[in-house]
C-alpha cells in the first residue's frame, strides 16, 4: 500500500446554531487505504463528508485533499473524488444504464468514453442483466450498489461513501463490502468510508478513525480499536451457591473489583479477551464445587465504548448524558 497522506484534515470544526457538530476534528487519511470514519448516530460523519467533498462549508479548519484545498479549487478536487451520499441521488425513472451514461456526460466524457465506462460499472457491479431496468425499480442492495458505482463514473481516485450498508440485508451488506474491497485493491481507488458498525469497521478498514460528539476520539488499526472496544465488555454471573470472595482475581484483570447484587456477579473483561475470562471462570467455578446457572455478555455496546474511550482521553472532564 502506497503511504503518502492523500487527505489532511486539521482543526476542522462546524456548528448549526449552537450545536458544535464538529469540534477541532483532526485526522489523515492515506492513499491506498480504506479509511473507516466510526461513529454513533448523530456524531457529526455525514457532515465531515459533506465538507470533504465541498457540499457544506467549513466554519474554520484546513481541508486539503490530493495537496488542494476544496475551498480554493472546488472543480479540479471534484474531479478527483466520488461521492456515495446515505441517500441516493439517482433518478427513478431512468435505466440504469442511462444513469450512468448521465453522470459520464456531466463529467464531460465522451459518448464514447461514457458508453464503455458505463459497461464496465455494469459489469464490476454484477448489474449488467439489470442495464434496462430503471434504477427505482431495483432493490435496495441493487439500488445501493448502483449508486456506487455511478460515483466511479469519473474514476476517481478517492471514493467517499456514507454508511454503505446501513439498511441492507446481510448477504447484500457483504457483497457491497467485497465489492468496496476489490474496487480498493484492484483499482488502487482511495477509499473513506463511514460507518456506526464496529464490525463493518474491522473487516474493511485498514485504519480507523473514531468520532463521537463531534470529536476524533481514538484512532488505529481495526485490530487496536476492536481490542480497546471489546476490552470493554461486561459479564453478568450467577452461580448456584456461595463462591470464595476472590474467585474472580483472574491473572491481569484490570476492571473494577466486582460485588455480588442478589448473588449477580458484575464483572468486566477489561484487558483481556472475553474466552480467557470465561475459561478461568469455569475453572474457578469448578474449584469451587459451583455451577454457573446464569451468564449473560454485555455485547460490545459502542456507544458506552466511546464513552469510556473519551474519558480515558481526557481524564477528569465528565461527559454530559
Ligand atoms: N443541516 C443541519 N442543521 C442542523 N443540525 C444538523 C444539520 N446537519 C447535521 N446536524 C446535526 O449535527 C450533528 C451531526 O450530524 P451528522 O453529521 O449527520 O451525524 P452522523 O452522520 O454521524 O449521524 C447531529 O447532532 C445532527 O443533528
Ligand atoms: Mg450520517
Amino acid at each position: 500500500m502506497a503511504s503518502a497522506n492523500i487527505i489532511h484534515v486539521t482543526g476542522l470544526s462546524k456548528s448549526f446554531g449552537s450545536l458544535k457538530a464538529l469540534d477541532n476534528v483532526s485526522f489523515v487519511v492515506r492513499q491506498g487505504e480504506i479509511f473507516g470514519y466510526l461513529g454513533p448516530n448523530g456524531a457529526g460523519k455525514t457532515t465531515t463528508i459533506k465538507i470533504l467533498c465541498g457540499l457544506l462549508p467549513r466554519q474554520s479548519g484546513e481541508v486539503s485533499i490530493g495537496g488542494l484545498d476544496i475551498a480554493e479549487e472546488p472543480v479540479r478536487v471534484k474531479q478527483r473524488l466520488g461521492v456515495v451520499p446515505d441517500e441516493s441521488n439517482l433518478y427513478p425513472e431512468l435505466t440504469c444504464l442511462r444513469n450512468l451514461d448521465y453522470l459520464g456526460e456531466l463529467y464531460g466524457l465522451s459518448r464514447a468514453a461514457r458508453r464503455a465506462r458505463a459497461t464496465e460499472l455494469l459489469g464490476i457491479f454484477d448489474l449488467t442483466d439489470k442495464k434496462a431496468t430503471p434504477f427505482g425499480a431495483l432493490s435496495r442492495g441493487l439500488k445501493r450498489r448502483l449508486t456506487i458505482a455511478a460515483a466511479l463514473v469519473h474514476a476517481p481516485e478517492i471514493l467517499f461513501l456514507d454508511e454503505p450498508t446501513t439498511g441492507l440485508d446481510v448477504p447484500s451488506a457483504k457483497a457491497l463490502r467485497a465489492l468496496i474491497q476489490r474496487i480498493n485493491q484492484q483499482d488502487g481507488v482511495t477509499v473513506f468510508l463511514t460507518t456506526h458498525n464496529l464490525f463493518e469497521a474491522e473487516a474493511l478498514c485498514h485504519y480507523v478513525q473514531i468520532i463521537h460528539k463531534g470529536q476524533a476520539l481514538a484512532a488505529g488499526t481495526a485490530q487496536e480499536i476492536r481490542q480497546r472496544v471489546t476490552g470493554r465488555k461486561t459479564l453478568e454471573v450467577t452461580f448456584d451457591g456461595p463462591v470464595p470472595g476472590d474467585w474472580w482475581q483472574v491473572p491481569g484483570y484490570r476492571g473494577r473489583p466486582p460485588a455480588p447484587v442478589n448473588g449477580r456477579w458484575h464483572l468486566e473483561t477489561a484487558g483481556q479477551e472475553l474466552h480467557q475470562v470465561l475459561a478461568f471462570l469455569l475453572v474457578r467455578a469448578e474449584a469451587a464445587g459451583v455451577k454457573i446457572i446464569d451468564l449473560e455478555a454485555g455485547g460490545a455496546n459502542l456507544e458506552e465504548a466511546f464513552l469510556a474511550i473519551l474519558q480515558e482521553q481526557r481524564p477528569g472532564k465528565e461527559e454530559n448524558p
